[in-house]
């Protein structure tokens, strides 16, 4: 929090959202008739999960980035054959765990392995299953999306280094019209709202900073040009706020930015992740291509990037 106050403009990473009430705030914004990345990917996995199993092959090892609430991989799990071992991670501890042992209810014999770290850091996954199949990462949720363009760069290296031979099955927002886009993050319900001033909440809960709650706003746009949600926390009136002794000051109109959300193009994920060497399979959508799901294959040994 202090690097983030401290930085012009003043910016923190989204990751910060996902207490347990940020958690649980995000699966009502997944619930929201506005939002429909999560109910359109819903619809995808449902019809096409045999698809996707396909292309796992038998005993696969499956790592899911940010899996939260473990919804998706139901569809994936009941397709797949014989899955060797199913690695959630999540930076949400508590929340991991309760849809861990609520998914090892479902699927007896499935070797669950929930892993509580935080994946936009280093990556520390665990050593192959002796007798697995192929080793596939599922990012699904438009994630990717939260990253910069170069941070997305970084996440497709990671994968080519951490998985030769494997896949990556990702899940990506698809660019559509603004006004779609705008009130999928400016719910009526102000749900969203509550999810972004939860990270205020969170800090005066968690770091003794005293933010005034009703002196910041949710704020929300489509940018456009650079084909992204951004999200805001606006200061409405000059004020300061104290972080161990340390004051910081917010002008009236300045903003903490919490998030990006980019939106994508099926080609334009391909070539980005082409740049690290990943191969494009399968791609699946909605009838209206509002979202996407892309096959990436891993190459087993290292080339050099085109
Ligand atoms: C889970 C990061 C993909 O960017 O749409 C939802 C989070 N933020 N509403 C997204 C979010 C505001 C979500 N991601």
């Amino acid at each position: 929090m202090h690097a983030a106050l401290s930085s012009v403009p003043k910016r923190i990473s989204p990751k910060y959202f996902y207490d347990a009430q940020g958690s649980a705030l995000f699966d009502q914004i997944c619930a929201l008739p506005e939002y429909y990345p999560t109910r359109t990917e819903m619809s995808i996995l449902q019809n096409h999960a045999h698809d996707m199993a396909q292309c796992m092959g038998v005993h696969a090892d499956i790592i899911e980035f940010g899996a939260g609430s473990l919804q998706k991989i139901r569809w994936l799990l009941k397709a797949a054959a014989l899955p060797a071992r199913y690695v959630p991670i999540d930076i949400s501890g508590e929340h991991l765990q309760t849809a861990s042992s609520q998914l090892q209810t479902e699927f007896k014999d499935l070797l669950i392995q929930p892993q509580i770290s935080d994946y936009t850091a280093d990556w520390q996954l665990p050593p192959a299953l002796q007798g697995a199949g192929k080793r596939v990462i599922f990012f699904p949720g438009s994630t990717l999306g939260n990253f910069s363009p170069s941070q997305a760069h970084h996440f497709f290296q990671q994968c080519a280094q951490h998985l030769p031979g494997g896949a990556l099955l990702l899940g990506v927002d698809l660019i559509k019209a603004p006004e779609l886009l705008h009130a999928a993050y400016n719910d009526a319900q102000d749900v969203t709202a509550a999810f972004n001033l939860n990270l205020l909440a969170r800090a005066n809960r968690e770091l003794g900073t005293n933010f005034d709650m009703t002196q910041f706003a949710h704020s929300a746009f489509y940018n456009a040009p650079l084909q992204r949600i951004e999200m805001h926390l606006q200061s409405l009136c000059a004020q300061h706020v104290q972080l161990d002794g340390q004051r910081f000051d917010f002008a009236q109109g300045e903003t903490l930015h919490t998030e990006y959300s980019h939106k994508f193009t099926l080609t334009g994920v391909q070539q980005a992740a082409s740049m690290a060497g990943l191969q494009a399979g399968p791609v699946w959508t909605d009838p209206l291509q509002w979202f996407g799901l892309l096959w990436l294959n891993i190459p087993s040994t290292l080339e050099t990037a085109r």
